[in-house]
C-alpha cells in the first residue's frame, strides 16, 4: 500500500504532529530508503558533496545537573572531574588551526566555575587567535546576560539540545529542578540575540514513544534552528538507566533524513553516538542527509572522563589521527571535508 505521508513530506516538506507520528509508525524499509535518498540529494543540492568539520573541545566535565541518562551527571562519584585552563583550551584551538579547522565547539557540563566574565574573555581570546573560524559554545542553560556577553565577545553559535519536546517525557529523564520550559526559554533567548542556534534530542531514550519523536520533529519545524544534533541513547553503567536498551541506529538515521527533507538548509551532525553503536553509523547518516562531523580536539588525558555514555569512541587517538581517519572514511563514500566555516544557510 503506498504511504501517502511519504509523498506529502517529499512534496510539502512538512507534516502535522499526527502526520509525523503516523509516518514513523508506518514507515516501511522501502519508503525509508526513498526518504534517505531524497535527503542526501537535498543536502548535496544545498551544500555540495561535503561535510563540515567542527573541532570539539570538551573543556570541563563538572556539572551541576543530574540528568538521569548522562554519565557526567553530578551524582556520579566515579568520574574524575577536570577543568581545562584557558591556556589549555587555547592550545587545543592552536592545534585545530594547524590542522586547518575553521570551526570550533567548546562543550562542558553545566559548570558555573566559568563565569560570564571569564567566558566572554575566553571567547575574545579565541577569536583573536583564530579570526577565520566560527566559535560555538555548548555549556547549558545560562542567563540572558551570559549569552549576550559571549555573543558580544564574538561567539557565533550556541548548542543546547532540548532532549525531548514533550514535558511529560522530559520529566522522566530529568530531576524535578529541571524543566523543558526553562530549556525552551533559553533557546528563545539564544536565538533572539542573533546566535546560529543548535538544538537536538536523543533517539530511543527511556520511555520514548513515536508520539514523543513526532513532537521533536514538530518542535523543530516550528522553531527552525540552524542545526539539530541527534544521536541514539546509549546506556551508561553509572546512571539509573544503566539497564535500559540502547536507541536504534536505523531510527536515528530515519530521523536525520526526515529533518533534512523538512529543512533542506539545516546543519545535521553525524554524531559520535551513532559511530559508537555502529562503526559505519556516521557514514550511513551522511548518506541520509547529515553534513557535519565533530572530531575531538580535547587533550588525550581528559578524554576518558568525558564519558556521557558507555564505550564512547575516539578516546585514544590524537586529533590529527582522528582527522585522517575521518577523511579516509569520507573518501570511501565519495565525500570530503569542506574548507570553510560551514555557516548555516537557514
Ligand atoms: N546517550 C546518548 N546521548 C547522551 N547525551 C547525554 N547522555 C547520553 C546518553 N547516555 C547527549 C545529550 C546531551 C549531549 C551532550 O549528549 O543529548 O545534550
Amino acid at each position: 500500500m503506498p504511504n501517502t505521508l511519504v509523498d506529502e513530506l517529499l512534496n510539502t516538506h512538512c507534516l502535522s504532529r499526527d502526520g509525523y507520528r503516523e509516518l514513523l509508525e508506518t514507515l516501511s524499509d522501502e519508503d525509508a530508503q526513498r526518504l534517505k535518498i531524497e535527503a542526501q540529494r537535498l543536502c548535496e543540492q544545498a551544500y555540495g558533496r561535503v561535510v563540515f568539520r567542527r573541532g570539539l573541545v570538551e573543556f570541563s566535565n563538572y556539572c551541576k545537573n543530574d540528568c538521569y541518562y548522562c554519565g557526567i551527571r553530578r551524582s556520579n562519584a566515579a568520574v574524575s572531574r577536570y577543568r581545562l585552563s584557558d591556556d589549555e583550551i587555547l592550545n587545543c584551538i592552536k592545534e585545530g588551526k594547524a590542522l586547518g579547522f575553521k570551526s570550533y565547539v567548546l562543550q562542558s557540563g553545566d559548570d558555573r566555575h566559568y563565569t560570564t566574565k571569564r567566558m566572554a574573555n575566553l571567547v575574545a581570546e579565541i577569536k583573536a587567535l583564530a579570526p577565520e573560524a566560527s566559535l560555538t559554545l555548548s555549556m547549558g542553560e545560562r542567563s540572558r546576560e551570559f549569552y549576550q556577553a559571549c555573543f558580544d565577545a564574538g561567539c557565533d553559535r550556541y548548542l543546547l539540545r532540548h532532549e525531548t519536546a514533550k514535558h511529560c517525557h522530559y520529566a522522566k529523564l530529568h530531576p524535578k529542578e529541571m524543566s523543558l520550559s526553562s530549556r525552551l526559554q533559553c533557546l528563545e533567548v539564544i536565538k533572539s540575540i542573533g546566535y546560529q542556534v543548535g538544538t537536538g534530542f536523543m533517539v530511543g531514550s527511556p520511555f520514548q514513544c513515536y508520539a514523543d519523536l513526532a513532537e521533536d520533529l514538530y518542535f523543530i519545524q516550528e522553531f527552525r534552528p540552524h542545526m539539530v544534533g541527534i544521536g541514539p541513547f546509549i546506556a551508561h553503567h553509572e546512571t539509573k538507566f544503566a539497564d535500559m536498551p540502547d536507541g536504534s541506529v536505523e531510527l536515528t538515521i530515519r530521523m536525520i533524513a526526515i529533518l533534512r527533507i523538512m529543512h533542506p538548509k539545516i546543519l545535521l551532525p553525524a554524531t559520535t553516538a551513532l559511530g559508537t553503536l555502529d562503526p559505519d553509523g556516521r557514514e550511513k547518516a551522511i548518506l541520509a542527509g547529515a553534513n557535519v562531523l565533530m572530531p575531538n580536539l580535547s587533550p588525550l588525558r581528559v578524554r576518558e572522563w568525558y564519558m556521557i555514555y558507555d564505550n564512547k569512541i575516539s578516546t585514544g587517538d590524537e586529533s590529527a589521527q582522528l582527522c585522517t581517519q575521518l577523511e579516509e572514511r569520507l573518501r570511501k563514500i565519495n565525500y570530503r571535508f569542506a574548507e570553510d566555516r560551514g555557516d548555516s544557510l537557514m
